[in-house]
């Protein structure tokens, strides 16, 4: 007779014996132990010889036998080493990301109980806790009772759900006739949110900015009118709760006034700055921001968790659920009354664990810690822009609004590079010391070099090193001109 046993001979193991298991825990954790307690001593970044390490993980070859774990770790490390350092306290780039270490604990977590979130019944207490969580951060937003969400991958993903939301609600199934609006500085995410959300470019509306890069409320309501007048459905403005490009913020209040007076729904994109609203004063930083439909906001930013915490707060959560929902038979038997769960209100059925990363982080250092870590950033910027404004070299683009400072290069007369150039070979030279990291932005033909101060391991010594670096270099580079 045949019996499975004789069918299929039992495989190699792949799950470890405890002795095994434990050693590889060990080996994993002081690995991971050696790169978070020396994140500070590491180069700012390090992609110099990067081509070479990309070649070597190009021409592996899949084992047809594993190897120990000493060794996969160890041909792992040149590629991770390879990159920006972008949990260091020098990445002062684009918007910082975190890797704070409480997060990695809890992805542990998440990833050995791999335990099934998005739909309710097979972890109610977890799809419960995300719920919670969401809640809690809808608070701190100052959004209403009843406020919830989802977490996401990231305010891409946010922003094209909030998107998606605003669509059904507002425009049903045929909407090729809606238009949509947003700042000249608002992130290029959004433009792809409504390419993806299948909506033409003639739909979109780039509303222009005033001299501190915040959305002109007067141009807003007269490019409204004018769709109307031509028969369009205007439907869904996006306000910044602070830009990428310098950290303006939008007029958030005046903003949901003409979206309340006119019936548009009034997304509020506070990827990077929404989280500032925590920060000692937040509330007067970002007034209005609890008032909006939707808010997107990216704990892997300033929550300092790690890339792929993004999170949707909506202040009808229904409306999440009623553009996505649908329905399947082989999910009959986890189908409780109305609702699967959470994957009802998303995009995903199965995917991580990521309300573990902001709950652990949230239980074991409160809330109070990240209302520090945000209202010293906010110090340290107001202290690097006051610094930088006393040099004549320098010409400061505006006062911060939130942890930005951006500004341009003023060489002195008759130097052989004009500003642009001049600029931009300061950030060269301040990069090339490896202590800090620093991008530029371009604002109507200037080259501006920005700060941005986000991550959890940045504080004094550090800016002061990049303050103090970009006057070195500069003064330097004035007379060799
Ligand atoms: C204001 C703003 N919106 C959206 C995004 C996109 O977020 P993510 O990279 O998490 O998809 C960013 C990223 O920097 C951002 O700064």
């Amino acid at each position: 007779m045949t019996t499975p046993e004789r069918l299929a001979a039992p495989p190699q193991p792949i799950e470890p014996d405890d002795a095994t298991l434990s050693a590889w825990l060990e080996e994993t954790a002081d690995y991971a132990f050696r790169q978070m307690s020396g994140a500070g001593k590491l180069p700012s970044w390090n992609t110099e010889g990067a081509a070479a390490v990309v070649e070597r993980v190009k021409s592996e070859p899949l084992p047809e036998r594993g190897m120990p774990l000493e060794e996969v770790l160890a041909k792992l490390d040149p590629a991770i080493q390879a990159s920006f350092t972008t949990t260091g306290p020098g990445y002062l780039a684009y918007v910082p990301g975190g890797g704070l270490p409480s997060a990695a604990l809890a992805d542990l977590v998440a990833c050995a109980t791999n335990r099934f979130v998005n739909v309710d019944l097979a972890a109610p207490a977890l799809a419960e806790l995300e719920r919670t969580t969401l809640r809690w951060l809808a608070e701190l937003m100052g959004m209403p009772q009843g406020a919830n969400g989802i977490f996401t991958s990231g305010g891409s993903l946010s922003n094209l759900a909030a998107l998606v939301a605003a669509r059904a609600e507002q425009l049903g199934e045929e909407f090729q006739d809606g238009t949509l609006y947003y700042s000249e500085d608002t992130h290029a995410c959004v433009a792809k949110a409504a390419k993806v959300a299948g909506f033409p470019l003639r739909a979109l509306r780039v509303v222009p900015v005033d001299s501190r890069r915040r959305m002109r409320v007067d141009a807003l309501e007269q490019q409204i009118e004018q769709d109307k007048t031509r028969g369009l459905r205007p439907f869904f403005v996006v306000a910044n709760a602070g830009t990428t490009n310098t950290g303006a913020i939008d007029p958030l209040q005046e903003i949901l006034r003409v979206c309340r007076a006119r019936g548009l729904w009034a997304h509020a994109d506070g990827a990077y700055g929404g989280l500032f609203r925590i920060a000692r004063g937040g509330d007067r930083l970002l007034p209005g921001l609890g008032g909006f439909d939707s808010l997107t906001l990216d704990p892997h930013k300033c929550l300092f968790l790690p890339y792929g915490t993004g999170a949707l707060l909506m202040k009808d959560p229904e409306a999440l659920r009623r553009a996505h929902a649908t329905s399947a038979s082989y999910l009959q038997d986890v189908t409780a009354g109305e609702s699967l769960g959470i994957t009802d209100y998303s995009p995903e059925l199965s995917r991580d664990f990521r309300g573990i990363r902001v709950w652990l982080p949230f239980m074991l250092h409160g809330v109070a810690a990240f209302r520090d870590q945000l209202s010293e950033k906010l110090a340290l910027t107001r202290w690097a822009y006051d610094e930088l404004a006393r040099e004549p070299l320098f010409e400061m683009f505006d006062e911060p609004q939130l942890s930005v400072v951006a500004l341009a290069a003023k060489p002195p007369a008759g130097h052989a590079l004009d500003a642009n150039a001049f600029g931009a070979e300061v950030l060269k030279r301040v990069n090339a010391r490896k202590r800090v990291f620093l991008s530029s932005t371009a604002i109507g033909g200037r080259y501006l070099i920005r700060i941005c101060i986000v991550s959890f391991r940045t504080h004094a010594d550090r800016v002061r090193e990049a303050v103090e670096g970009l006057v070195a270099e500069a003064r330097a580079l004035a007379t060799e001109g």
